[in-house]
């Protein structure tokens, strides 16, 4: 596979980070994650976006311009010819001393890497999945901003571990007060009284791409969206749960699993079915990216 890296293409076996970038040190950068779709990026230039505003966020001086980064992706692509695929585009501080310190890293380091899009099978759209709510919380804004796609992820990765001990397709976290802000990599939906409910994003969640446009396509469809805080009671009484991102768009959840007393709990979403909304939208999100299957 060919990868972007710094300045031109090369093998992925050639690019070499230095051991004393802070990315590798403190896990100190920035990253996003694209759909390809028939070899094209999909919703680019809201990716590129967010890269600026997460760069924004944790200072990073992003010395190239989105026009600039929009090249190198379809270079990328072009070289690697996958028709569906995942895009990851990395920036981290670049190399300095080791210590806190960032201002004597001079120089970004950017990489671009293509691998196949993973496989979803299409039983899990048809019967939904399992979500575990786990005991990690996620971090405060005031520690980290989680609306900065960072790449340092022990949050997610531990919330990540726990789910997959429960055996869980993702792990959904609640914020330090006890309300629902996300999934590990994905946003969280739930229908209650035929409202869409999501995380306002003071609950402390990185906006989605595809959250974005469920919005924007519920609303289309005359249904009734609100950004709210869920508890975990209300969250657990909903019709109907499902999750998005950029790589599977809406995944259904039909069963929680959780932890009670020590022992592992399940229990169902709603009628335990794919509900009628999760299902309208997933629709009408594939429409929207031109992808049926
Ligand atoms: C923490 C987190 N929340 C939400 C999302 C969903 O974002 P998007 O829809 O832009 O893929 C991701 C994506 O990886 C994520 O890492």
């Amino acid at each position: 596979m060919k990868i972007w890296f710094n300045g031109g293409l090369c093998e992925e076996s050639q690019a070499r980070v230095s051991v004393i970038d802070h990315g590798f040190l403190y896990g100190d950068g920035v990253y996003e994650t694209l759909r390809v779709h028939r070899g094209r990026p999909l919703f680019l230039r809201e990716h590129l976006a967010r890269l600026r505003s997460s760069c924004r966020l944790i200072r990073l001086p992003l010395p190239w311009p989105g026009s600039l980064l929009a090249r190198r992706a379809r270079k990328t692509l072009l070289a690697n010819r996958l028709e569906e695929a995942v895009l990851r585009m990395n920036v981290s501080r670049g190399p300095g001393p080791v210590g806190f310190d960032t201002r004597d890293c001079k120089t970004p380091t950017l990489v671009m890497m293509e691998r196949p899009l993973p496989d979803y099978p299409p039983a899990l759209f048809k019967q939904g999945v399992t979500a575990a709510v786990v005991k990690t919380r996620r971090n405060h804004p005031l520690c980290l901003p989680p609306e900065a796609k960072s790449t340092n992820c022990l949050n997610g990765i531990l919330a990540k571990q726990e789910a997959v001990r429960l055996g869980a397709f993702e792990g959904i976290l609640l914020n330090l007060s006890g309300f629902v802000a996300e999934g590990t990599v994905s946003n969280v939906f739930a229908v209650r009284a035929g409202r869409l409910l999501t995380p306002h994003r003071s609950c402390g969640l990185l906006a989605g791409v595809t959250r974005n446009v469920i919005i924007r396509l519920a609303r289309k469809e005359g249904i009734v969206v609100r950004e709210v805080e869920m508890t975990l009671s209300e969250f657990a009484r909903s019709s109907e749960v499902f999750l998005t991102n950029s790589l599977f768009g809406v995944m259904p959840v039909t069963k929680f699993a959780v932890i009670v007393s020590g022992a592992k709990q399940s229990r169902r979403v709603g009628d335990g079915k794919v509900g009628p909304v999760a299902k309208l939208l997933a629709e009408r999100y594939r429409r929207a990216i031109g992808v049926f299957f």
